[in-house]
């Protein structure tokens, strides 16, 4: 069996970004399409399972074709096949399974399925090419908040996670609440940037390890949002929230790595794009000599390219050559 110049084709639909990427080697993209739903869930303020999977469905054989065109590869160059298997809408997963194993079938190749939160992981190889594992991970996004060990490619240990509203949901709550669109997350920067961060007091609850609420501070934000009406100050109210949800993060997140002694420090996800907790979480590893990673903002979010990195070292552990 190979384990050099593999190209992997790799599928993402898991929410309502339909992705398709080609990944050589685990490392180097050749081709990564991602094709937004955005537009079609906005007028619900959220993503709709029925409409996602319908979406995938109308999409994914265009965006496959779009890949291959613009890598400039055919058919016969790929060596295996990668898509991603869980946690996610359940229909909008399952057109990512069916096309990736027809794929798979008709060109004879392995399919390997590929958890979602290990494709997250997996966008820092691409983004940091001398990564390797041990290290401490961050996964934020609009459905997870989870600290993890990533003891090797393809062990996780998660340390502690979020037991109600993930951090990327609670951004979207708040920000719907104040009218704008979906997913809100990524318009609190250039709002919060303009505002005073301790102007609005937050709960921190404290949780057993490394364990986070966030349905506390959500419920404390839309109750300052009713109450004070005319007198509430939007960017004020948004740098504060923001801080606030950025430092219980870092605060879990630094807790567990000096009590495991990690010196290797990573962020990913949707949420790994959010401007004050990156810069913040790069202070906090430069004060401590910490070496600190972050994926790419084009793979921060969802992406095909980070299922196919995955894939690759699922591949080799299958066949043992793997850390
Ligand atoms: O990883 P992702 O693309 O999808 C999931 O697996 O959930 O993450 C999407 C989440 C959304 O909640 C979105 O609002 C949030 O990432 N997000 C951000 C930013 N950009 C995206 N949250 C805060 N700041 C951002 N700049
Ligand atoms: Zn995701």
């Amino acid at each position: 069996m190979r384990t050099s110049n593999l190209n992997i084709l790799a599928f993402e639909t898991s929410c309502d970004d339909t992705a398709v990427a080609i990944v050589k080697n685990g490392r180097e993209v050749l081709s990564s399409s991602v094709f937004s739903q955005i537009k079609t869930h906005i007028e619900y303020g959220g993503v709709v399972p029925e409409i996602a999977a319908r979406s995938h469905l109308n999409n994914i054989f265009q965006v496959t074709k779009q890949t291959f065109e613009s890598s400039n590869l055919k058919l016969e160059d790929i060596n295996l096949v990668a898509v991603t298997c869980e946690p996610g809408l359940l229909s909008s997963l399952l057109v990512g399974i069916n096309f990736a194993e027809g794929f798979a079938l008709s060109r004879d190749l392995e399919l390997i399925p590929v958890n979602h939160l290990k494709g997250h992981v997996a966008s820092l190889y691409i983004s940091n090419k001398n990564l390797e594992p041990p290290f401490l991970c961050l996964i934020v996004s609009g459905g997870h908040t989870q600290i993890v060990e990533v003891k090797n490619y393809v062990n996780i240990k998660i340390l502690g996670q979020t037991r109600d509203d993930a951090a990327g949901e609670i951004f979207d709550k708040v920000t719907r609440k104040l009218g704008l669109d979906y997913p809100g997350g990524t318009h609190i920067d250039e709002i919060a940037d303009n505002g005073i961060d301790n102007f609005y007091k937050f709960p921190r609850p404290k949780l057993q390890k490394y364990d986070f609420s966030f349905s506390g501070i959500k419920t404390h934000t839309l109750n300052l949002i009713n109450n004070l009406k005319s007198e509430l100050i939007i960017e004020n109210l948004l740098a504060s929230f923001r801080k606030s949800v950025v430092d219980y993060l870092i605060f879990n997140l630094t807790k567990a790595a000096q009590d495991l002694n990690y010196r290797k420090i990573a962020i990913s996800g949707g949420v790994s794009a959010n401007k004050l907790l990156r810069e913040t979480l790069e202070l906090e590893c430069k004060k401590r000599n910490w070496e600190y990673f972050k994926p790419e903002l084009k793979y921060s979010g969802d992406n095909a390219a980070m299922i196919g990195s995955q894939a690759y070292y699922e591949y080799l552990n299958k066949i043992k050559k793997v850390k």
